[in-house]
């Protein structure tokens, strides 16, 4: 058995609507996530004894709470044996800031175990384990674009045959999701994502513009009011919010235009930021 590698990118959500509560604490989301070409480079190396994490950035913890290792225990419960492993994360994807970057190296975890022991298992039956450790977990295992329903482990694969150019702006505020979701006001005419979806699959990215949405963003900035003034600030290019916060986004017409708009940025709001397009696999 020799080493594998995967890519665990990010994300950025086009739109997320909230339906409702549920009756085990958790909201009912329709969201459409989508990868960008910000990654974390994961290497898996079966054998030796337990599950081993090395990560790159310091700050980040290798013990039972880190989702990679989270991602080995629920294949292990799942399959009734054992998958000892060393794993090596070089991180790039900011924690913490609703780009998706724990969730997405676990996806990887489960994709390279997979390969690695010759399991051979279906892309459900991945998405299956890793919803029982998270919400934004499954949509990682095949990526792309995908709308996500339930508590975001229901996905459909999408069509996205453009690819769109992303400036992500990572204020390095950290938002709590659990508070965000608590300080949500429920709206009662929630926003349709049928026109976005639509325009991404047909490649209007004109079209795709005026329609990213984030209802979590309305708390967000109510509780940070920091956040709240670099959206106003952010308000001429597009810009809304991903995930819970914080990074916020904007699509530019192309690479230099990004390239030419994170530069502005940068220097008007004194804030961290990537270029990044859409991911591809
Ligand atoms: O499942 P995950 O650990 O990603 O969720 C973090 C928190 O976000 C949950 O504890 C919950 O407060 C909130 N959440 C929610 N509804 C979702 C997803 C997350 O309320 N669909």
């Amino acid at each position: 058995m020799s080493e594998v590698y995967e890519r665990a990118f990010a994300k950025v959500n086009l739109h997320l609507e909230v339906l409702g509560k549920r009756p085990d604490g958790y909201h009912e989301l329709e969201t459409i996530m989508h990868e960008v070409e910000l990654f974390d480079d994961l290497y898996l190396m079966p054998g030796g004894d337990g599950v081993r994490l090395e990560v790159s950035d310091p700050a980040v913890g290798v013990g039972e709470d880190n989702l990679a290792v989270k991602a080995v225990r629920a294949l292990e419960k799942r399959l009734g044996r054992s998958f000892p492993c060393a794993i090596r994360l070089v991180k790039r994807i900011p924690a913490g800031g609703g780009l998706g970057g724990g969730s997405s190296d676990a996806g990887a975890v489960l994709r390279a175990l997979d390969r690695a022991f010759g399991l051979g298992l279906p892309a459900e039956t991945l998405e299956d384990v890793a919803a029982t450790f998270g919400s934004d977990t499954s949509f990682f295992i095949r990526g792309g674009t995908a709308m996500c329903r339930g508590r975001g482990e229901i996905i459909t694969p999408m069509a996205a045959p453009k690819p769109l150019h992303f400036v992500l702006v990572l204020p390095g505020i950290h938002v709590p999701t659990p508070l965000v979701f608590k300080s949500l006001r429920l709206t009662d005419s929630p926003r349709a994502s049928y026109d976005l979806a639509r325009n991404l699959s047909t490649g209007n990215v004109a079209g795709v513009v005026p329609l990213l949405f984030n209802r979590l963003e309305e708390p967000a900035r109510r509780e940070f009011p920091e956040l709240d003034r670099l959206l106003s600030s952010l308000a001429p290019y597009g810009a809304i919010m991903s995930g819970s916060g914080s990074t916020l986004f904007f699509v530019c017409d192309s690479r230099e235009d990004a390239e030419q708009k994170g530069r502005e940025v940068r220097a008007s709001c004194n804030t961290k930021t990537v270029v990044a397009a859409s991911a591809s696999r």
